[in-house]
């Protein structure tokens, strides 16, 4: 039996579904199919592997698939524009539903496409990546890079459902795999400390895929995402605090242009340096320092950058984020493990102390 949780968001409130086998469910998804018209948008990767089921499945639907390049490098305005040149030659109208099946990236880039065609169409979410699972699908952020920044054009519009079959983590490469546990970790460190330590113990299991233990941690990811959701869906205040790690993470991923981290892997170093930071500014313990490296580590996850990083770089960088807002760089800190908080005014030094000391 398939769990399901709501994103409580009033009239736009959608559904998550998590178990195994949700891909062979028409009963579960058509009902969030509501029109004549279907685009399934996925990559070469995902859709040899599973767009034959998906077929069989919406077997009594016309469904046309546009097929993007695979990889990061081109979650861009190009790839953005090819989907909506192909619902524009296919002359979808303002019924139609993009189905996303893919990771993060084809997540992002098809939530953005249905966000602006026709100024709004129907969007579903089946993620396939640990990471799309816990974290991307949920929550409504679109978008595609930019070549100044990662993530800088996009618009928040939330899926209709998130269908979250994790069968489909079978095939996930085991480095991908762990990517998308940072994202885990990061809903312990910043909101649950008992569920930090639930991880602490059952990191081996979820990396066997021990499909018990797979279901609750994304059950216990995704009502975290949701909670925050609810009370913050445009970032206003506390949603800033999901993207713990994140600023580091984004630096890092962009400094090494996007090929020797994966976002997770990043995200996962990120995280360290803001421990690390919090620890510096009197906010955390060593011992919970340690455990954050420790349960990473225990994850497949790095927890330092190679050598050959530069601080200098690193600031510069991160002065690009999104989140520097007048100038202030904006942090997310943890002053206990399940506890974070945002800080406006970091202290420059400690910071430099932090990208000095993490190589
Ligand atoms: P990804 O989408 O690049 O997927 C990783 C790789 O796994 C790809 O090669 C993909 O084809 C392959 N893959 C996907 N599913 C598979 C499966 N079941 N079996 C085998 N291979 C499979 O990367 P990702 O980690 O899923 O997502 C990263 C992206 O998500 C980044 O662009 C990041 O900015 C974005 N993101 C967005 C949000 C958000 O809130 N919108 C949150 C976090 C991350
Ligand atoms: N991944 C950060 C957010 O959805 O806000």
């Amino acid at each position: 039996m398939h769990k399901k949780l709501t994103v409580d968001l009033g009239h736009r409130s959608y559904p998550i579904y998590i178990g195994g086998g949700l891909l062979a469910r028409a009963d579960v998804l058509t009902p969030h199919l509501p029109g004549q018209q279907l685009m399934v948008v996925t990559n070469e990767t995902v859709a040899a592997a599973y767009l034959p089921i998906l077929r069989e499945t919406l077997a009594s639907r016309a469904l046309d698939v546009c097929l993007i390049p695979d990889g990061e490098q081109y979650k861009t305005l190009a790839t953005y524009a090819q989907v909506i040149d192909q619902l524009m030659s296919s002359r979808h109208n303002r019924t139609t539903t993009l189905l996303a099946l893919g990771g993060g990236v084809v997540g992002d880039i098809t939530g953005f496409a249905a966000a602006t065609y026709q100024r709004g169409v129907g969007f579903v979410q089946v993620p396939t990546t640990l990471l799309a699972q816990v974290d991307s699908s949920v929550g409504g952020k679109t978008g595609v890079n930019h070549p100044a920044g990662k993530n800088m054009l996009g618009a928040f519009y939330q899926p209709g459902c998130v269908l979250i079959d994790t069968d489909v983590l079978n095939s996930l490469p085991e480095r991908e795999f762990s990517a998308g546990l940072a994202e885990v970790i990061k809903y312990g460190l910043i909101w649950d400390r008992e569920f930090f330590s639930w991880l602490e113990s059952n990191v081996q299991a979820l990396r066997a895929k021990d499909q018990q233990a797979l279901v609750l941690a994304i059950k216990k990811s995704c009502e975290i995402k949701a909670v925050v959701v609810a009370q913050d869906e445009r970032e206003k205040g506390l949603r800033a605090i999901l993207n713990f790690g994140h600023t580091f993470g984004h630096a890092l991923e962009k400094l090494t242009d996007y090929t020797r981290y994966l976002h997770g892997e990043a995200v996962a170093i990120g995280m360290v340096m803001a421990a690390d930071l919090s620890r510096r500014m009197g906010l955390l313990g060593e011992h919970d320092v340690e455990r954050t490296k420790r349960l990473l580590h225990a994850a497949g996850l790095p927890v330092c950058v190679d050598q050959d990083m530069n601080a200098e770089d690193m600031l510069r960088t991160m002065g690009m984020d999104k989140k520097v807002v007048d100038g202030v760089l904006r942090l997310i800190l943890i002053d206990a493990i399940g506890s974070a908080r945002i800080v406006d005014q970091v202290d420059t030094e400690h910071l430099g102390e932090t990208l000095c000391s993490s190589s």
